[in-house]
């Protein structure tokens, strides 16, 4: 089925408003501050809203204090995300004492949820604009309208749609990413991303393709990141994801190329087999297990077994030398049992991951698993947590001796000022090497060899 574009003349209507704002803003050059909560996707949201500002003659301010518009992009993945965000938007209360000009939007994936965006507008009076995940592509128009006087919230409850040809502000550095895919169909029980991102659409490969030629060619980034919830399922126009990785590894000027996240249960040996032969792309794979315990795997809708995980992970290591697996863990789902919660433990030690980010369950209204019997108490689930840390620790830091010895390149991304100063940098793995030299190293691609293990992460030399 032909995914929905969001309409040429929606995109028409938003850079007439853009151009609007601009005359009426002259010189002023009023300052924004955008303050994004959660995933890559919503960083990456937020690099689009400040392309669009930008393009209206705002200009990036230091923090909020300095802001003439504050935006919050909000999160709702885990708990805490709600309460940090109301208690964050609370604060600005003040700053509009201070300055009566200011203008507060509120935006992403909380703002989806139910009730959410009017609780928001009902509770802070001094908030502005609150808007959701499908109004990415109109924000100039509610911002315009906002300048008029007007406060407004717009949720439009779609499908979803692609929006196209929008600015984009890319944040500083030599990697950056390029969105390949909107939405998640996989409803996984435990979460709440189909619900606040609608259903899964995928761009088409020509405009990714010229997206990450332009953050090459013409912005100077080395790498890019292909963002998607499920890269796996990615099918553009009839291109497959494997078929997509080995058009943008052709990217002249291209040094390495990443993607995230893959789902095991769509992982093909296809793709396996272009990680291996793209010289471009990276030995490292983000792959979420969420637990070891069939059983729980089942309940969490995942449709994949503990083996399955496992052979997967022995394909990759087979056939893609070097690779590093990285992994998400949610423990305390309901109904786990210790026993379920050992299984997740040996599937670690099995597995041999370079991290892993654990989670403890937490409710998500609306999801199938909120629904279950045998919610896990919190302490339980605390307890639980703990235990996985130290295994995931344990088994990430017994990796690294292996590196010992070995040569390889890392991208110089800045400087460590803890105690002595180091530059530090990444492995294609992402390995974190350290290495002694100054701040021009910073963006250099060089080759180094080991000779040390710092904690979790790795000491080397410049060898070239
Ligand atoms: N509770 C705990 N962790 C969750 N995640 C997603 N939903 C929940 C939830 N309700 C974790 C998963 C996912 C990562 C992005 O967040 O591990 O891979
Ligand atoms: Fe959530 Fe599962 Fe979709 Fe990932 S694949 S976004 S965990 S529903």
């Amino acid at each position: 089925m032909e995914p929905k574009y969001v309409e040429k003349a929606v995109i028409e209507a938003s850079y007439e408003s853009i151009g609007r704002i601009r005359s009426r803003l002259g010189e002023a050059a009023p300052r924004y501050y955008i303050e994004t909560y959660g995933c890559q996707m919503n960083e990456h949201d937020s690099e689009t809203l400040a392309g669009m500002l930008e393009k209206m003659g705002f200009t990036r301010a230091e923090d909020k204090p300095n802001a003439d518009l504050i935006i919050f992009n909000t999160c709702c993945i885990r708990d805490n995300a709600e309460r940090r965000t109301f208690g964050n938007v609370g604060f600005i209360k003040e700053l509009k004492k201070e300055n009566p000009a200011l203008i507060l939007g509120v935006c992403g994936c909380m703002m989806q949820q139910s009730d959410a965006a009017k609780r928001m507008m009902a509770r802070f009076p001094f908030v502005d604009l609150v808007f959701g995940t499908n109004e990415l592509a109109v924000f100039p128009q509610l911002l315009e309208r906002v300048m008029e006087g007007e406060r407004v919230l717009e949720i439009r409850d779609t499908e979803g749609e692609i929006p196209e040809g929008l600015p984009i502000k890319r944040n500083e550095g030599f990697s950056t990413f390029v969105n390949i895919m909107y939405g998640c169909n996989n409803f996984c029980s435990y979460c709440i991303v189909p619900y606040v991102r609608g259903r899964e659409r995928s761009r088409r490969a020509e405009d990714i393709v010229e997206e990450v030629r332009r953050a090459v060619q013409e912005e100077g980034f080395t790498e890019v990141t292909l963002l998607g919830q499920n890269v796996n399922s990615y099918n553009g126009n009839g291109v497959s994801f494997p078929e997509l990785l080995r058009m943008v590894n052709k990217v002249e000027g291209l040094k390495r190329l990443r993607f995230m996240t893959s789902h095991p249960k769509d992982l093909s040996h296809e793709l396996v087999m272009a990680m291996a032969e793209c010289d471009k792309v990276c030995e490292h794979i983000h792959l979420p297990v969420q637990s070891g315990s069939n059983r729980i795997l089942k309940l969490m809708n995942r449709r994949y077994t503990r083996e399955h995980y496992l052979e997967l992970v022995r394909d990759l290591r087979e056939n893609v030398p070097g690779i590093e697996i990285t992994t998400d863990i949610i423990v305390g789902f309901p109904t786990e049992t210790d026993e379920d919660l050992e299984d997740t433990l040996s599937l670690v030690r099995e597995a041999g991951f370079s991290a892993a980010y654990s989670f403890a369950y937490s409710v998500r209204q609306g999801t199938v698993a909120a629904r279950m019997e045998g919610q896990i108490p919190e302490e339980v689930k605390k307890a639980r947590l703990a235990r996985l840390n130290s295994v995931i620790m344990e088994s990430a830091v017994g990796q690294n001796d292996k590196y010992l010895g070995t040569e390889g390149e890392i991208l110089i991304e800045g400087r460590d000022t803890r105690g002595e100063p180091m530059m530090f940098g990444k492995l294609p793995s992402l390995k974190m090497v350290y290495v002694k030299g100054g701040e021009e190293l910073i963006g250099q691609y060089r080759r180094v060899r080991i000779n040390g293990i710092r904690f979790n992460s790795l000491a080397g030399e410049i060898i070239d």
